[in-house]
């Protein structure tokens, strides 16, 4: 999909004075279906003088420039809570004023808009975070799914890595550079947006409480899995409990990765760019910034600011419960969803006030379950095609669309989806009348 961002882009490519003084480039091709090509025409940087190599075409290849990064020049004013009536978007309670103020400029990241010239793309999702992550407050779920494909055969599966798999980038800095789904793929799947509230008190949870989850002999049918991930940051490996499979264990890795992913700014961690479909020649036509692209000189990365503003925010605040909501709440513990959707856990002692033996209300027991029907096919470290992480609940106010690709739009429709170890309980619900229903729903609108 080519929007109207991407002109914008092409403009701006357009009107950055360092291209722009380069010599006559080669005219852009390839923009036949994406309307008349914005004027002027200089999409291409030309060719500096290259040697003539082996690949014909690579001659096209623009010289790349460094990033251009720009930082802000003011701080945006400090939130202000009130604690009697906490918001969607708040940080934490009890953070230092130097936790405060990392809290704000992460903020200011986590909803800048990335361009070309700072090394967005060449092939990207959104051109910001909060693009993606903006219902109920900045840090949000989202309607916007991104797409994962694979194959799948009789040996398992495949996320297709040579050909760009498996996370779909589907816009581009230039429409010759776009990726689609190969045909080699044979499952292509939605992912649905996830909040980003409470990320740090989650963290924050010891491994061993999220493996206490784990049932030796199974309650209902339900027993649970970790999702045990080396993280890209520490090199340790813990207990995952971030993405729908569990697939990431730290704020900061997912920060690292989501830059490099959602919006092809490369990092330390992340020091490669995504060829689209896994073809080099057409990412050294379209790739302009030199790597790592996030990677100031002094001071933090974006990356990093971005981390410690999804670690700062706090959880989404709950409301206190109506009669008819905790009527619901007893629905809820006896058709044995807590069995996944564990009310609360704890955080470990920590030396930082903020994070230190905390309740975390989050309705998740961080497990992996086999949900049968429901899973979605892909394979992502220990988790299994059928296997997904329970859904933290809280915050369901202002996070639908549901499940792991957004088909539910009411939670009916997300509880009957569940299946596998989650039959039981779903039945149980099933069987409850309408006006259960409604308070159980209550209930979770509350959480
Ligand atoms: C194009 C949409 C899109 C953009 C842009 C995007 N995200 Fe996401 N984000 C998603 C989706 C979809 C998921 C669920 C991913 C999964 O589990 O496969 C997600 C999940 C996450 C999670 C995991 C939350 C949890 O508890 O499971 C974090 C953290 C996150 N994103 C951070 C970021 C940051 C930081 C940025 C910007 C650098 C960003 N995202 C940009 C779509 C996006
Ligand atoms: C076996 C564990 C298990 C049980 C039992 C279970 N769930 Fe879930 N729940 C999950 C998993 C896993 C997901 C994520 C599914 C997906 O989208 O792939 C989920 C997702 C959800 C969602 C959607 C959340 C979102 O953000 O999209 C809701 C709502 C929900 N569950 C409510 C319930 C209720 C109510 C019950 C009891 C009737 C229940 N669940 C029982 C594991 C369970």
């Amino acid at each position: 999909m080519i929007t109207a961002r991407l002109i914008g882009t092409l403009a701006l490519i357009a009107a950055a004075t360092q291209l722009a003084a380069a010599p006559t480039p080669p005219p852009a091709t390839g923009g036949a279906n994406n309307g008349p090509a914005p004027a002027p025409m200089k999409l291409t940087p030309a060719p500096a003088p290259v040697k003539r190599t082996v690949e014909p075409d690579a001659q096209f290849a623009p010289v790349k420039k460094p990033a251009l990064r720009p930082q802000p020049l003011f701080r945006p004013a400090m939130p202000r809570m009130n604690p009697a009536k906490p918001l969607f978007g708040d940080p934490l309670p009890g953070l230092t004023t130097a936790q405060l103020e990392l809290f704000v400029d992460g903020k200011v990241d986590f909803e800048k808009s990335e361009d070309v010239e700072g090394g967005l793309g060449p092939i990207f999702n959104e051109s910001s975070c909060v693009a993606c992550h903006s219902s109920g407050a900045t840090g949000g779920a989202s309607p916007r799914n991104v797409t994962r494909f694979g194959r799948v055969t009789s040996a398992g599966f495949d996320g297709l890595d040579a050909l760009g798999g498996s996370l779909l980038q589907d816009q581009a800095i230039l429409p010759d550079a776009i990726e689609l789904v190969p045909l080699e793929a044979n499952l292509v799947v939605k992912r649905n947006s996830t909040p980003v509230f409470g990320l740090g008190l989650m963290e924050a949870i010891p491994d061993a409480a999220i493996i206490a989850n784990v049932r030796k002999q199974p309650v209902d049918g339900v027993k649970g899995k970790v999702n045990m991930i080396t993280d890209v940051v520490s090199g340790q490996t813990r207990v995952g409990r971030f993405g729908w499979k569990a697939q990431q264990t730290s704020v900061l890795a997912f920060a690292a990765d989501a830059y490099a992913n959602e919006m092809g700014v490369t990092n330390r961690f992340f020091p490669t760019e995504n060829a689209p479909n896994g073809d080099a020649e057409k990412l050294a036509k379209s790739d302009f910034v030199l790597d790592p692209e996030d990677a100031p000189a002094t001071g933090l990365a974006d990356f990093e600011k971005v981390a410690n503003f999804m670690k700062f925010l706090a959880p989404p605040p709950g409301v206190k419960l109506t009669p008819t909501a905790a009527a619901g709440q007893q629905l809820f513990m006896a058709a044995g969803c807590a069995l996944c959707h564990v009310p609360s856990m704890q955080t470990g002692p920590s030396k930082d006030p903020a994070f230190d033996r905390k309740e975390v209300r989050l309705f998740s027991d961080l497990l992996l379950h086999d949900m049968g029907s429901l899973g979605d096919g892909i394979v992502q470290a220990q988790a299994g095609p059928r296997e997904m992480r329970t859904a933290p609940l809280w915050g369901l106010r202002v996070s639908a669309p549901y499940l792991h690709d957004g088909r539910a739009t009411t939670l009916d429709a997300a509880i009957a989806a569940h299946d596998g170890e989650a039959k039981v309980s779903r039945d149980r619900y099933l069987k409850l009348t309408p006006a259960q229903k409604k308070q159980l729903s209550e209930f979770l609108l509350s959480i």
